[in-house]
């Protein structure tokens, strides 16, 4: 028994964290996202939440620990924060009042008046997790309205949007003049819309007018609508579980799919469409420029405005989780290389349960190693037992990139945040949506 405790011990000692922050390679190498999907006039249900935890479990593959020992940590302690288990209340008053934290020990009473109970609750999500399984092509069925396909065309039957010659969902947008691609993006009709378009309530605009829409891994879904109605846009994505920004513009788009038809190069119609996404939507984002489809036909992108609650939305509280509390104004993150226990990133939106879990498969496995009684003889602190998490949004360049998890031992309050990634080589690293709790 004793030499299987000592065995796991060694083991953790390869499997801790390298002094590196973050694992920017992890976050360099997310696979390349796959924004909203072509012949169909809305997509939902595309990230899949059930199977997202499943995969945050499965990143625990050994038992990890922090490097501090109980020693250290006291002494860790003075210069830092305080135990986890016994935080004075008065130190909380202290320091709410002089940087706005919101101290907190795991079993000191919860302070009325500091940091964590001036969240926004009334913002935070309460959308039920998404349980589709696979993305659903909303609207294949071709529309109704004849005359769209010229009857020279073959095949002249078809069933989805996806046949030959099968006239296209929506079009419910003014066709540019002239009909070409450029003409399109020069149509000063359709850069006035998006100008002109008034900001929706709850959300900040970060970016107007522009010729490409949104890709980045961060994608929900999209609707196509029946005009450039930025407020409906905003209350659907109130509505989907880890919204947190929208992108809407106009597309061009062929009239019928010229691919395998006779007649390959539609007239163009106008989709106002809106994509939704779970992280922050920037200018640096908007880099789908359009395509083009079939034997020519350009797809292009103009009037495309983006718009963002990240800063006013409170991550739901997974459960058996508490305190949720800003760190470092959401964009700094917990850098304590002693306590730390481990780190994971997950490509995808902003899902603060993907940490919870991380964290708590993390405990699990802990607890079954053993190494979790070990450290129960030390009073009041277990570097094998993560109850605290500070989960992220990290973007690269500008473009988000999934969610970020680092476990400690220790709990700290929101100020003790202050880790900014910056420069990394060549590459530009940013935080978003930056939250901790206490498990
Ligand atoms: C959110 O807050 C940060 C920090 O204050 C700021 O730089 C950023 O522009 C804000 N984003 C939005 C969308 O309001």
């Amino acid at each position: 028994m004793r030499s299987a405790i000592f065995l796991g011990a060694a083991a953790l000692v390869a499997a801790s964290p390298a002094p590196q922050a973050l694992d920017f390679a992890a976050v360099h190498n997310a696979p390349a996202p796959t924004g909203p999907a072509t012949n169909v006039a809305s997509q939902a249900g595309v990230y899949n939440a059930a199977a997202a935890s499943t995969s945050a479990t499965a990143a625990v593959t050994a038992v990890a620990s922090a490097p501090a020992t109980a020693a250290e940590k006291r002494s860790l302690d003075k210069r830092t924060f305080c135990w986890w288990f016994w935080c004075p209340v008065q130190q909380n008053t202290a320091q709410s009042s002089s940087n706005g934290g919101s101290g907190y020990g795991q079993n000191s009473p919860q302070p009325t008046n500091t940091g964590y109970n001036t969240v926004p609750m009334s913002t935070a999500m309460s959308a039920p997790a998404t349980t589709a399984t696979t993305p659903v092509a909303a609207s294949s069925p071709v529309p109704t309205s004849t005359g769209i396909v010229p009857s020279t065309c073959t095949p002249i039957s078809w069933t989805n949007t996806f046949d030959p010659c099968a006239p296209q969902p929506d079009g419910y947008g003014p066709v540019a003049k002239p009909d070409t691609a450029a003409g399109f993006v020069a149509d000063t009709s359709l850069h006035a819309i998006a100008k002109s378009a008034k900001d929706p309530q709850g959300y900040a605009s970060t970016f107007k007018d522009l010729t490409a829409a949104v890709n980045a891994n961060t994608y929900l879904g999209f609707d196509t609508l029946k005009s450039y109605d930025v407020a409906s846009c905003a209350a659907k994505c109130d509505t989907i579980n880890l919204c947190t920004s929208f992108n809407i513009y106009m597309e061009r788009d062929p009239a019928w799919n010229g691919e395998q038809c006779s007649c390959p190069m539609p007239n163009s119609i106008t989709n106002y469409k809106c994509s939704y996404w779970g992280s922050g939507v920037t200018p640096e984002a908007a880099t789908n420029n359009g395509q083009t489809r079939g034997d020519g036909f350009q797809v292009v992108i103009t009037g495309s405005n983006g718009y963002s609650k990240t800063n006013t939305t409170t991550p739901v509280t997974p459960p058996g989780c508490t305190k949720p509390t800003k760190c470092g104004a959401g964009g700094a993150v917990h850098d304590h290389p002693r306590t730390c226990i481990g780190q994971h990133f997950f490509p995808g939106p902003f899902d603060i349960s993907l940490c919870a879990n991380y964290a708590k498969a993390q405990n699990a496995k802990n607890v079954a190693s053993g190494i979790w009684s070990k450290w129960l003889s030390f009073v009041g602190y277990n570097p094998s037992k993560c109850n605290f998490f500070n989960g992220f949004m990290i973007k690269e360049n500008g473009v988000a990139k999934g969610t970020y998890c680092k476990l400690f031992a220790q709990q700290y309050e929101g100020s003790a945040a202050t880790y900014q990634p910056g420069w990394q080589g060549s590459a530009h690293y940013e935080v978003e949506s930056s939250w901790s709790f206490c498990m």
